[in-house]
This record gives structure tokens, sequence and C-alpha cells, in this order.
């Protein structure tokens, strides 16, 4: 896998896509453009919902890794996102640091709450397995995406960096919730369901009021 960033683009499996192309990792709804003004109005806000992202990227990689022990590759692969993921959130708490900010309260992920309603639970257990990582890779998606634009769009340029980081490492990690997922179940499958949630999570985004302080 190859995958790298640029102020022109993202670049996947060689693939270029470009910044004005709407359909970033496939996603079919691109962010509100006042997203990011936003997120400035209080960056405690938005490090704080950050930072339990964070945290709930590394549960939910632990909670695969328990429920699905037999998975070999899925414990292997995903042991090391877990360290990542919860490096990720000590790099936010140490942002929090840097300006004597509490992590704060987490609220409710309206987000990842929306998402779970389109979760089906089909008997096989391997399918369910796949149904799981689709979502997540999705999550990963639009974390991605979002990263990319607080990256390039941000006034301080320290926190430029900052995102810029995020966005490869979640780029990343949904290239390999959607190879996995293909692991349990079979490709086409995937890329049937991933369709689908895409289209699912465009109405989401459509529908949920454009809030600086969550990432989501
Ligand atoms: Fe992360
Ligand atoms: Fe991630």
């Amino acid at each position: 896998m190859f995958i790298f960033a640029t102020p022109t683009g993202v670049y996947l499996d060689m693939k270029i896509i470009p910044e004005e192309n709407k359909h970033v990792l496939g996603l079919k709804l691109p962010t509100d453009p006042r997203w990011v003004d936003l997120t400035q109005i209080s960056i405690a806000d938005i490090l704080t919902d950050h930072a339990y992202c964070e945290q709930k990227a590394a549960l939910t990689c632990i909670s695969l890794i328990q429920t699905y022990s037999e998975c070999y590759e899925l414990v292997r692969e995903l042991s090391p996102v877990v360290t990542e993921e919860w490096g990720h959130f000590r790099t936010v708490l140490a942002e929090l640091d840097k300006r004597n900010l509490p992590l704060g309260i987490q609220r409710k992920d309206l987000y990842v709450n929306e998402l779970k309603k389109f979760e089906l639970k089909p008997g096989a257990r391997k399918e369910r397995l796949a149904e799981r990582l689709v979502m997540f890779a999705l999550i990963e998606a639009r974390s991605c995406e979002r990263f990319r634009l607080l990256s390039l769009y941000v006034p301080d340029d320290d926190l430029k960096v900052f995102y810029h980081k995020f966005m490869v490492a979640e780029a990343g990690h949904y290239r390999l919730m959607i190879e996995l997922a293909g692991l349990y179940s079979t490709p086409d499958k995937v890329e049937q369901r991933w369709q689908e949630y895409l289209a699912y999570e465009a109405e989401i985004m459509q529908n949920l009021e454009v809030r600086g302080d969550r990432i989501h």
C-alpha cells in the first residue's frame, strides 16, 4: 500500500485524488466548506472531540480483537492499530496540554449513532465482522477527509502539520479495514455494502447540523 498527501491531493495506491474531486476517498458528499471556519471558534472543543474520536477508534479495535479472537489476520493487523490510535489520543492530549486545556467532556456522537442504524446483523459471524469493518472504514475515510481540510485551511501552521499526520494515518486505516473486510466476506459483497454505506452516509451528512465542535 502506498499513501501520501500533498497540498494538491491525497495519493492512495498510486491513484491521485485531486483536490477538486469531490469524491475524495469515495465519499459522496464533501464536507461543507464552512466547517473549518466553525472549528476555529473554539480550538478546545474541536480538540476535545478529536481526542475522544481517537479513544473510540482504539476501543473499537480492542473490541473487534476480543470478539473475533479466532480471526488470525484481524488480531495481528488490529493490534498495532490499537497502539497507533492510543498514540493519536496522546498526541491530541499533548495539544490540549500546550494550551493548558482539560480533556473536556465526551459528547454524543450523532454521526456514528446514525451510521449504526444502518448496520446489518447477518447470521454468519464473519459476515457480521465484515459489516463492522466496512462501517469502521467509512468513519476512518470521513475522518481522513476532515483532517485533510483542517491540514489545508486552519490558519495555525503548527496545527496544519498536526492534522496532516492524522490525515495520512486515517487514510491507511481506511484501506486496512476494507482489505480486512474482504478477507472475512468477499470483495464483491464488501464493494456492494461499501457503496450502500456511502450513499447512506451522504444522507447523514446532508441532514446533520454543521458544527465546529465535532470532527464528524
Ligand atoms: Fe486515529
Ligand atoms: Fe484511525
